[in-house]
């Protein structure tokens, strides 16, 4: 067994017990079916350099966290060995699970550290109240009629003064007419993005703080438009390698209603 496992072992047993076993439901039947195409590597472009790095200073060396909607362990592998935390990695995709559990048997071999898989539902996270120092979450949140529900889960499990960073769609972005689509297509009921004061208004009723509220995406809805991503060099243009931020993040900070993601980081109050 790698290390990091350790009490978690029990939840990652379910992953093989319910193999071939239960009907999933459209979300988990999706997210099976690209578990083993799901990009692995954390990417160069602004937005996920962007995630890579509240992670980054937001995130203690060696405390303890969870991903949620960590699919094949993304961003919670590069948390458990560069900033060597007790990663949980919760998503309800099976498929996803196991291909962290494969990649961290590697990791395993070389004795690095690796985040412990549980399946289950952000709505429902089965983790004791204030059990974590931190948790984030990352391109779910939209998928979700109730995430709300989930948002005040993550905030159920972080301690007193601890720390939430949140990928929230919002609600003003033309993106979304293709988004709406392609969930609807693939059985999902659509998407669900929402205003920056809802945001806010969230925040007050866990009693947290919003301490950085990063804004993208307020030029990248034009790559919707059709023909637009494949046959002009849009993408290369707002997403120039190597500027952090970039052309398109720097609008969002100037034109914020119009972004099309608030990355999010609050601190749960300490009482
Ligand atoms: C688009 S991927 C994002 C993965 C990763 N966080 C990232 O930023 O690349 C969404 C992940 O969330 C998981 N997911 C979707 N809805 C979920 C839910 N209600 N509870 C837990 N996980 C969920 C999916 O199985 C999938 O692995």
């Amino acid at each position: 067994m790698p290390t990091g496992f350790g009490r978690y072992t029990w939840y990652y047993e379910i992953i093989e017990e319910k193999r071939g076993g239960n009907v999933s439901s459209y979300d988990q039947k999706h997210f099976d079916s690209c578990a083993e195409s799901y990009e692995t590597e954390i990417g160069e472009e602004y937005p996920q350099w962007l995630k890579w790095n509240l992670l980054e200073r937001h995130i203690r060396k060696g405390a303890r966290v969870a991903d949620i909607g960590g699919a094949n362990g993304r961003h919670a592998r590069d948390v458990a060995g560069k900033l060597a935390c007790d990663v949980v990695c919760v998503d309800l995709s099976e498929g996803m699970l196991r291909q962290l559990k494969a990649r961290s048997m590697e990791t395993g071999k070389t004795n690095g550290q690796v985040p412990a898989p549980v399946v289950a539902r952000a709505q429902a996270i089965p983790l004791a109240d204030g059990s974590m120092d931190a948790a984030w979450c990352y391109a779910t949140l939209l998928l979700m009629p109730d995430q709300e529900v989930a948002i005040s889960e993550i905030a159920r499990i972080v301690k007193p003064g601890g720390t939430i960073i949140l990928d929230i769609g919002n609600r003003w972005n033309l993106g979304w007419i293709y988004w709406q689509r392609f969930y609807k297509k693939r059985g999902f009921p659509g998407i669900f993005p929402l205003s920056g004061s809802a945001i806010r208004d969230l925040a007050v009723k866990l009693d947290c703080e919003i301490i950085e509220n990063v804004p993208t995406g307020i030029l990248s809805q034009l790559m919707y438009i059709p023909f637009v991503d494949k046959h002009t060099p849009l993408r290369r243009l707002i997403h120039k390698q190597g500027q952090y931020p970039d052309i398109d993040g720097r609008c969002s900070a100037m034109l914020p209603v119009f972004a099309n993601r608030f990355y999010v980081v609050l601190k749960k109050r300490s009482g």
